[in-house]
């Protein structure tokens, strides 16, 4: 299978102090295949993420190769880098929610949105997002699009967002712990609508996620991080029934453990193991 996007010795590092923060991660995404990166917090996931998308901020220096089709984005301006950022790579933040302006309702971003990256009318915007809101269970979509961040929940904004990545039809998309600031009962339904997206469009995906539960059902093959060194890497499979290294099996147990326990406390709602 051909890889979408190969990152070779990408090094992250903070250029006032000089520390380094990831120091040589090489990793390959196949087309239409999902990676997920798991480890614990302070890892380098978040800011391998944001290189790929090259929205590091400035205060860190970066060095490597990060090809996507072939292309080095490494050497793109950010003139040309923003065409391909939502419509060819489309990030989802841990808040991501967070992005919408609180002083316009939301249906305003998603028009500018699609209208910069397509330059479809409005009547075609409301009527694909339409579409996409009820796909991932958006009542009222119309409703919606004329309310205020405010007047909607995390889970719901989050929700909108997945339905904005839908009509974008990234090549690639990269959802950062895109649950992590809801409530328990909004997170399984956003993992749900992610599940269903990679069953339904087959994207290609990077999934990063402290719910090995989630990782487990969700990503083809898997990378472990810790302190800004991939650590492990493999199948899905591989990664959960043979777990080479010594950190890989403490993550599998724990977090397995840590899900049971959730799932005892939340009853009814599980995502099954696959
Ligand atoms: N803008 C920044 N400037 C300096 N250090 C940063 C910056 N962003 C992240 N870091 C540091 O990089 C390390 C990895 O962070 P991050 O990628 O957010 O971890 P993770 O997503 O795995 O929890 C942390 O030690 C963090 O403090
Ligand atoms: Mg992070």
């Amino acid at each position: 299978m051909m890889n979408l996007l190969e990152v070779a010795n990408l090094k992250i590092w903070d250029r006032s102090t000089g520390k380094v923060i990831v120091s040589n991660s090489s990793f390959q995404v196949k087309q239409g295949s999902c990676l997920a990166i798991v480890g614990e917090s302070g890892s380098g996931k978040s800011v391998t993420c944001r290189a790929v998308m090259r929205l590091n901020q400035a205060g860190l220096l970066e060095s490597g190769d990060i090809l996507f089709n072939g292309e080095n984005l490494t050497r793109l301006s950010e003139k040309e880098m923003r065409k391909r950022r939502g419509k060819n790579l489309c990030l989802i933040m841990q808040n991501g929610m967070r992005a919408f302006d609180p002083s316009c309702v939301v249906g305003v971003h998603l028009k500018e949105t699609l209208a910069a990256h397509f330059g479809w009318s409005s009547g075609e915007i409301t009527a694909k997002m339409k579409h996409a809101m009820e796909s991932v269970m958006l009542k009222n979509p119309i409703e919606l699009m004329n309310k205020y961040p405010h007047q909607l929940s995390g889970g719901m904004l989050q929700r909108v967002m997945i339905a904005l990545a839908i009509v974008l039809e990234p090549d690639i998309m990269i959802a950062d712990e895109p649950t992590t600031a809801l409530d328990t009962i909004s997170q399984y339904e956003v993992i749900a609508q992610f599940i269903r997206l990679r069953e339904r469009m087959g994207c290609s995906m990077i999934f990063i996620s402290h719910d090995l539960g989630v990782v487990r059902k969700i990503a083809d093959e898997v990378l472990v991080m810790k302190d800004g060194e991939i650590v492990e890497s493999g199948t899905t499979q591989a990664i959960f029934s043979a777990a080479e290294h010594e950190y890989t099996r403490y993550l599998v147990s724990t977090k397995l453990a840590l899900n049971q326990h959730f799932k005892r406390i939340m009853g009814g709602v599980h995502v099954d193991p696959r």
